[in-house]
């Protein structure tokens, strides 16, 4: 996934601008951010759902897998057939039996073989919130959002989760982006790649780390990820990064109107 999110206005407020995004496949990454810096709105950009200037490199990326912070499931429904007709209707090519493989596959992934039979209504929080990462696996793209994944889960079933979301990615080469306002330092040793966004000093939402976990303490001389938070909304620092990478023929490109994206 790679893009480059100039800027980002709703009315004529400018949210987000200057977010560099160069992800590679098979990479289990985190857009981590305090509550109303921009998260969501990014996600909106990169899945095509909002208009922005800037642009994203494989279009075929807008039709992204997203698991939304709230289950949408119907709680009726079997586990193996619900997944099954979420792979039926991602590949309408394929026949029932290759259906069933990719189903299984997929469930095995996810460790949802053991309850494949039971109606989702009966399962717990964290087995709910599996299956609905399975339903955005059977989808065909490259790259899965997914926003607050851990949200009302317990500290050990949000690890497994993730453990095992990490696990798919590396093997599979899909790429996990995972939002976040509250990252366990657990958790945060699992990911690949960390996208730190904060607020500059006018407010706009930008980045102000992109790296390892590892090196994230360091950086902003932090204790504790709750003292990289405190610090990126102390509002006299700005920790925002100037846009660096682009050379100065691809910036003056930024300004072309046909980079900007529209759906
Ligand atoms: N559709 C919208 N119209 C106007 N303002 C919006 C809209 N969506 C988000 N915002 C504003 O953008 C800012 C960032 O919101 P959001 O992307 O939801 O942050 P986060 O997901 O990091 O909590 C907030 O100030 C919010 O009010
Ligand atoms: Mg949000």
């Amino acid at each position: 996934m790679e893009a480059y999110i100039r800027k980002k206005q709703y009315n004529t407020k400018t949210i987000i601008q200057d977010i560099e995004l160069d992800i590679e496949d098979g990479t289990f990454a985190c857009v981590l951010a305090p509550s109303g810096v921009g998260k969501t709105t990014l996600m909106n950009c990169l899945l095509g759902r909002t208009r922005f200037k800037g642009w994203i490199k494989n279009k075929k990326e807008r039709c992204t897998a997203y698991v939304e912070q709230h289950l949408t499931l119907n709680v009726n429904e079997k586990v193996c057939e619900s997944v099954f007709y979420a792979v039926k209707y991602s590949n309408l090519k394929a026949d029932d039996s290759m259906a069933w493989n990719k189903t299984n596959s997929i469930l095995k992934s996810m460790k949802l073989l053991p309850v494949k039979d039971q109606l989702i209504g009966s399962l717990s929080g964290g087995q709910q919130r599996r299956v609905q990462i399975a339903h955005e696996l059977s989808k065909l793209t490259q790259t899965v959002f997914l926003d607050e994944p851990d949200s009302g889960l317990d500290c050990a079933t949000s690890y497994h989760i993730m453990s095992d979301m990490r696990e798919i990615a590396h093997k599979e080469k899909k790429t996990f982006i995972i939002i976040s306002h509250n990252a366990l330092q657990e958790n945060l040793r699992l990911y690949d790649e960390v996208v730190v966004l904060a607020k500059n000093t006018s407010e706009i939402g930008s980045v102000a780390y992109d790296g390892s976990p590892q090196k994230l303490l360091k950086y902003f001389k932090a204790k504790s990820i709750i003292d990289v938070f405190d610090k990126i909304t102390e509002s006299n620092i700005d920790y925002c990064l100037t846009f660096q990478h682009l050379t100065k023929k691809e910036k003056s490109n930024l300004k072309v109107k046909d980079m900007y994206i529209d759906r």
